[in-house]
């Protein structure tokens, strides 16, 4: 037996329970807020082909080498990568994790916040026979306000830490087996109402027939920048999630699992957004707006709209939840195993730290709004750094730690449970991961960069 007390590390209790909180963290506001506007301005179908095959290529290869660092490093990111290269700068990847989860944590509370607002406006039927112009005006009004906004941001980030101060098993797992079955119910309800209205077909046939006169080398970066973000990967959240999933679980089954359950539920909210969109004429190119302006107007337009679009803003903030639970659960794992704190404590410290940015984030849209870092506002700068600098980047070095640093045998070992699995696979898996993966995601980095400079 070996000396000292062993911190006692929780492990999730099921195969469900695993993988609604991996496709919890995955399926979020990049889903349903992000993904149908991101696929209307860059052409509909043939980004969403290119977007499948990022997932694919790209996607579910890096998800099973953050599980695999995980698990086998059965630590927080930043410990996970020390226990496994011991004396090499690796845990500067963990180090980065944490400063991105801070990062995407203050701009994504922002956003998340709006859906609690736009809860309470559906109940109490606000939307009902404004024009586009009004509802518009109120989104933009609401925005800029120094105070709304940050109340909801400061609320959700309240709800997350009550979640994560729960722990492993009794907060993470249990929320999410719980919110992820009620997320999936809403969505159909809404996707069968959207196709149910006159008009519907343009909507899936914008989605779902490409034209690739529209494809530019910008499509595909981001393509694989949603892709990135949408699977909650390059950030170590999945590494965390990775140290809690069992010995004997079947890794690379259940990074398919979790990429398809995400790939499935962005086209599913694409389902009930572009239906409704083309059946009142609406451009698909909205942007950003697109939920909280254009599908106000839809619903005020549809009966008992007040009713679906309640269901809606409850589906994107459950979604938006789920994910926000796996981002500070990098830092508060961290923060407690590294600083041995107690979770509680460590939730309490990440959350108010984090808020302290986010409500930054929140006010640049008014108040801070003449702050501006190369022409953009705050909360778009912790946007660019988060998705195009930061999760490339971490996805680049987890690929190269995984492809070139750890050795054949013990990356094997991992993904075969010991040989017990047979991970037929594993031949085509290494070589994306050692070749095409780095050089990819090394592209990526370099255009979106030069972009970002440009922009
Ligand atoms: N995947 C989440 C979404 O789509 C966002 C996220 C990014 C969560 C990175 C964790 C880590 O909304």
């Amino acid at each position: 037996m070996s000396t000292g007390i062993k911190p006692k590390r929780e492990h999730f209790g099921s195969k469900f329970g695993i993988i609604a909180a991996a496709a919890g963290s995955a399926v979020g506001l990049g889903n349903v807020w992000k993904f149908p506007y991101v696929t209307g301005q860059n052409g509909g179908g043939a980004f969403l082909i290119i977007y499948v095959i990022c997932v694919i290529l790209l996607g579910i290869p890096v998800m099973l080498s953050e599980f695999t660092i995980g698990r086998r490093g059965q630590r927080n990111v930043f410990g996970s990568f020390k226990r496994l290269a011991p004396n090499r700068p690796w845990y500067i990847v963990g180090i980065m994790g944490v400063v991105a989860a801070f990062v995407i944590l203050a701009f994504y509370s922002a956003v998340a916040g709006w859906t609690l607002e736009y809860i309470v406006r559906s109940v109490h039927n606000s939307f009902n026979m404004q024009s586009t112009q009004q509802l518009s005006l109120s989104f933009d009004s609401f925005i800029v306000n120094p105070f709304r906004p940050v109340v909801w941001q400061l609320v959700f980030m309240l709800l997350t830490a009550l979640i994560v101060a729960g722990g492993v098993k009794n907060g993470i797992e249990r929320y999410s087996k719980l919110l992820m079955p009620l997320l999936l119910v809403f969505l159909v309800i809404l996707a069968v109402r959207s196709l149910s209205l006159d008009g519907a077909l343009k909507g899936l046939e914008f989605m779902f027939a490409p034209d690739f006169s529209k494809v530019s080398a910008k499509t595909v970066l981001f393509a694989m920048g949603q892709a990135f973000f949408s699977l909650s990967l390059g950030m170590g959240a999945l590494i965390t999630y990775g140290s809690y999933i069992g010995k004997n679980e079947n890794l690379a089954k259940t990074a398919v699992s979790v990429s398809i359950a995400d790939t499935f539920i962005a086209l599913l909210a694409g389902v009930v957004i572009f239906p409704a969109v083309f059946a009142f004429n609406i451009e698909p190119t909205a942007g950003p707006s697109l939920v909280f302006i254009t599908l106000p107007e839809i619903f005020s337009h549809i009966p008992f709209g007040n009713i679906f679009s309640l269901i809606f803003f409850i589906l994107l903030a459950v979604a938006a939840l789920t994910s926000t639970v796996s981002v500070l659960e990098v830092v508060v794992a961290y923060f407690s195993e590294e600083l041995r704190m107690t979770r509680v404590k460590a939730t309490i410290i990440a959350s108010v730290a984090i808020s302290v940015l986010g409500v930054l984030a929140s006010l640049s849209f008014g108040v801070l709004s003449g702050y501006k870092v190369g022409g953009k506002i705050f909360f778009d700068v912790l946007d660019f750094l988060a998705s195009n600098i930061l999760l490339p980047l971490g996805g680049l070095l987890i690929v190269v730690f995984i492809g070139w640093y750890l050795s054949r045998k013990d990356v094997l070992e991992e993904i075969s449970n010991s040989g017990t699995l047979k991970a037929k696979f594993f031949p085509y898996f290494l070589f994306i991961i050692k070749y095409i993966a780095p050089v990819a995601i090394a592209v990526i980095l370099i255009y979106s960069i030069f972009f970002g400079s440009l922009g």
